[in-house]
């Protein structure tokens, strides 16, 4: 989908030739001459249209109005919450019409600024998203340009370039978490991280299974030697900063698919299972935004990319491996894989003495529990840290919820066979996910968002939610110092 940012005033909006007119109706009053406006004053004098965010009134053909629909898409006090709900809601109206070209009337929403013009373009792009890839006749994306309009360019145009360039990151990590897992190998994820590496500013590098032998990662190995596919451990490079700058390391869970292995899950919904690489999906949308955004930081990204898969060869409750910190490990539950694989990926980290390492999974059916689907569940032993990511999330959008790290979680990790065990009992299941991890995270300020509960949505909405990249992004975009030069210039850096 294209995106155009433009500044008209209620009478050129009038005038704008467009398939669909979307007016964003907030607590303005509505007392313009202009046909649009005495429409809105109509409908909502006469009660057949309130300003709720999320409400709709359609009209078709409206006299003195050249666009051939006009929808009024209620949103509330116009907070950016409700201007992304009002913008969700009209577009998704849209999705299934034979709209091509639709017209955005933001003009005259009290917050028309930086923040709501991003979220209205995330929200288009989100509502229209279809996934096809693996449908033998894809489906046409009738929609195919979307036309921004406000009173001010000046006060519009930053948060236009990075809802676009956000929309990108959040588009592939969202195809990448729905493709199935017969299609989403270890071997293919590799793959879509090389197509990212050609990208200005990128660099890719992937490592087999014979290259993290040598590296003596033998948790990560244990998790997959039950499976055909071989492993892939994914390293991606931004370089936005200068040569000297510590960079920040996500690292994003990548397990293409989550048997549970010799623990073997229950068949309901084992499908959804797919999705266990949703924090390798969020790392390579973030890449995305950022070969957009070109911010001035530099940025690791790593990827252990494994099935956990029952068989012959697999990795069996009371097994005990040596990761490759040195600690061994007593494998007492094979379906607690993710922290296995992560564990090796934050040793592998230090290498790069990075500022800070967030590490993003889809750890826990516990933390669904604790959270739900509303907030990821944010744990750090870093204030710093822990502050500045809760903070992203809030002003993307993209929530999470900061949990407690008290070393009383981690006893139920004590065993008499290894250094420690990948599982304690089922209470505070999250929490000692994440107390397993903090143990190879000594080095660095680290943080864990455990995205279990936000990455995807089951029922009837049953997909990737591409979560959670924005808030990923506006954490990187906070790293940015303000007195450093600008990011090398490169040519087609933007789309
Ligand atoms: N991938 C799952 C966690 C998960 C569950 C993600 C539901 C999304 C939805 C993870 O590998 C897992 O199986 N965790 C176990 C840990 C347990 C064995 C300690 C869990 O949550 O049950
Ligand atoms: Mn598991
Ligand atoms: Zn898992």
């Amino acid at each position: 989908m294209d995106f155009e940012l433009k500044t008209l005033t209620p009478a050129r909006i009038c005038a704008e030739k467009c398939d669909a007119l979307i007016v964003l109706v907030g607590a303005e009053t509505w007392t313009g001459a202009d046909a649009v406006s005495a429409l809105a004053a109509l409908a909502i004098k006469a009660e057949d249209f309130e300003n709720k965010a999320g409400k709709l009134l359609n009209a078709y053909r409206p006299p003195g109005i050249a666009a051939t629909r006009v929808l009024l898409a209620g949103a509330g006090d116009g907070s950016v919450k409700n201007v992304r709900s009002a913008v969700h809601a009209a577009m998704a109206a849209l999705k299934t019409t034979n709209v091509r070209h639709v017209v955005l009337s933001l003009v005259g929403m009290a917050a028309a600024d930086h923040a709501s013009v991003r979220a209205a373009v995330l929200a288009c792009a989100d509502a229209t998203y279809v996934y096809s890839t693996t449908k033998s006749k894809p489906a046409v994306q009738k929609l195919q340009r979307v036309v921004v309009a406000v009173s001010s360019l000046a006060s519009s145009r930053a948060g236009f370039d990075k809802g676009v360039g956000l929309s990108k990151g959040v588009a592939l990590a969202r195809e990448w978490a729905n493709r199935p897992a017969n299609h989403a190998t270890p071997t293919l994820l590799a793959q879509a991280a090389k197509e990212l590496g050609k990208l200005p500013g990128m660099r890719v590098e992937v490592l087999g299974p014979k290259e993290v032998a040598k590296l003596g990662m033998g948790s990560f190995m244990a998790v997959a030697q039950g499976s055909e596919e071989p492993l892939r451990f994914i390293v991606l490079r931004y370089d936005g900063g200068t040569r000297t700058e510590a960079p920040v390391v996500l690292i994003g869970k990548g397990i293409t698919f989550d048997t549970g292995g010799i623990s073997i899950k229950p068949a309901a919904e084992m499908d959804e299972m797919k999705y266990d690489m949703g924090g390798a999906a969020s790392v390579l949308g973030t890449f995305r935004a950022l070969a957009e955004l070109q911010p001035a930081l530099n940025v690791v990204g790593l990827i252990p990319a494994c099935e956990n898969m029952p068989d012959g060869r697999a990795v069996k409750p009371g097994d005990v491996v040596t990761s490759m910190s040195g600690q061994t490990i007593e494998i007492l539950n094979t379906d607690a894989e993710g922290r296995l694989v992560l564990c090796d990926a934050l040793t592998y980290a230090e290498r790069f003495k990075p500022r800070a390492v967030v590490d993003i999974a889809t750890l826990t059916g516990a933390c669904v529990i604790a959270l739900g689907g509303v907030r990821s569940g944010l744990f750090s032993s870093d204030e710093a840290l822990a502050q500045s990511l809760a903070a992203a999330g809030d002003s993307s959008l993209d929530l999470c919820w900061r949990m407690p790290l008290d070393d009383e979680y981690a006893e139920g990790l004590k065993t008499h066979f290894a250094d420690v065990a990948n599982v304690a009992g089922r209470a505070g299941g999250a929490i000692t996910a994440a107390k397993f991890l903090q143990r190879f995270a000594g080095k660095f300020p680290w943080a864990h968002l455990d995205i279990a509960g936000t990455a995807w949505k089951s029922g009837t909405a049953k997909g990737s939610t591409g979560r959670p990249v924005p808030l990923l992004v506006d954490f990187l975009m906070g790293q940015v110092q303000p007195a450093r030069p600008a990011a090398r210039k490169r040519s087609g850096s933007r789309a």
